[in-house]
């Protein structure tokens, strides 16, 4: 076990620009929102002042009107596609114009509450705090006009899982027509049969096309957007962010912000229950365009439970991971694998992903889940004994795939690791 913890913290210092750490070297070489609030908590484990840097590094870059963005290009590097021209949101370093999953509230909390050095972290939690609020804020305002309490993404790549099969029918409608011609350099550093296809990203392009075309004015996206949906996974990061921040808040004596975010997490939590559904038991997304539940089991359901959900609904997804375990050799897999378009080794529709299993486990485990937090733990750490640190893994094989020496999924073997020996 020592030994894979000394991998993983090899790969995170190999990783580490200074300020930020790139998720991997070639396929990713910029700054991305919800790898960093994740690999801080790996980098915690051996330097704590580096692991607040991450998340500081990440919240100096968040826009006026509160939206923390999905990539900060610190550097150029042509490496990447869609780079900063693509994206054209005009800010003095640039970045991309959509977010990712809120999971920063958590990982502040997470930092702090472990912290051996109290002094930094009442420091900089005080800090990142308000920071942090205002994207909650931003979120409700922006991407729940109608006050539902639950937010919508609006880009695939805003979920964090970027071809999903639930995406699949409501990206029927975004068209292609008029997008400008470019190349992918994703397929260049990673077996193209593991990537999105080309429909899909010349989809993914047409959608940032047309926000840049609104200047990324973010009062305006939501409703221009042919793409609207509600992501259980996405939520539920969200929700259980908003509940770690009052409850940090609170520790900080900051009342206000601690009841503003308790009533955020309480609502949302309680508009959860529109998208459970009984026949899948776990929850699914709700397109919102067409005010419909998609019909798809992917993960998302399942990552819905790092939220503070009902008991009855923590168990119904532990009883889900079970049912999985026997359909596969090493969980989680990213779509039921029984479903038609399941494809195990094709990014998210079928792979695992150690960050998926972290927050699964986490939230089961909070929920009273153990033995089931545990399986899943368990499984993780003997899959990156078997296949290395990759981006992700066919779950019926263990191979690796996507890019190698991953920054988040080290950063989550670290954490698995302290959590068993915690016991
Ligand atoms: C990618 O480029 O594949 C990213 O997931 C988009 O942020």
């Amino acid at each position: 076990m020592q030994t894979l913890v000394q991998n993983a913290s090899d790969i995170l210092r190999e990783n580490d620009l200074g300020t930020y750490t790139v998720p991997t070297h070639g396929l990713y070489p910029f700054q991305w929102n919800w790898d960093s609030c994740l690999t801080a908590l790996g980098q915690a484990h051996f330097d704590e002042a580096r692991a607040w840097r991450e998340i500081e590094t990440l919240l100096a870059h968040q826009w006026e009107d509160g939206m923390v963005p999905h990539i900060i290009f610190h550097k150029e590097d042509d490496g990447y596609f869609p780079g900063p021209d693509v994206w054209a949101t005009g800010r003095d370093v640039p970045t991309s114009g959509i977010t990712q999953p809120a999971v920063a509230g958590f990982a502040i909390k997470r930092l702090f509450d472990r912290a051996k050095d109290k002094e930094l972290a009442a420091k900089m939690a005080r800090t990142l705090l308000p920071k942090v609020f205002a994207w909650h804020e931003w979120f409700f305002a922006n991407r729940d006009p109608e006050g539902t309490g639950l937010v919508a993404i609006l880009h695939p790549w805003e979920s964090g899982r970027d071809n999903s099969i639930d995406w699949d029918d409501a990206f029927e409608r975004v068209p292609t027509e008029g997008v400008l011609p470019f190349t992918r350099r994703d397929t260049q550093h990673a077996n193209p049969e593991h990537r999105p296809t080309q429909a899909q990203y010349e989809r993914y392009i047409w959608l940032v096309q047309l926000f840049r075309s609104l200047n990324w004015d973010n009062a305006k996206l939501h409703d221009a957007s042919p793409f609207q949906v509600v992501d259980p996974g996405f939520n539920g990061i969200l929700l259980r962010s908003c509940m770690d921040l009052a409850d940090l808040a609170d520790a900080l004596g900051d009342t206000d912000t601690a009841a503003k975010s308790r009533a955020q997490a309480a609502k949302g939590i309680a508009a959860m229950e529109s998208l459970w559904s009984d026949k899948h038991g776990q929850y699914l997304c709700q397109d919102r365009r067409l005010d419909q539940l998609i019909d798809s089991p992917s993960v998302g359901g399942l990552i819905a439970g790092f939220a503070p959900i009902p008991a009855e609904r923590a168990k119904a997804l532990a009883d889900k991971v079970t049912e999985m375990a026997d359909k596969v050799s090493y969980l989680v897999p990213s779509h039921d694998p029984d479903a038609p378009d399941y494809d195990g080794k094709r990014y998210w529709r079928g792979p695992a992903w150690l960050i998926v299993n972290y927050l699964i486990s986490d939230g089961l485990r909070r929920a009273g889940q153990i033995e089931v937090a545990n399986r899943i733990a368990t499984s993780s750490v003997q899959l990156i004994e078997k296949s290395g640190f990759a981006e992700y893994y066919d779950p019926k094989t263990g191979e690796p795939c996507g890019g190698t020496r991953f920054t988040w999924t080290a950063a989550m073997v670290i954490e698995f690791i302290a959590q068993s020996e915690k016991g």
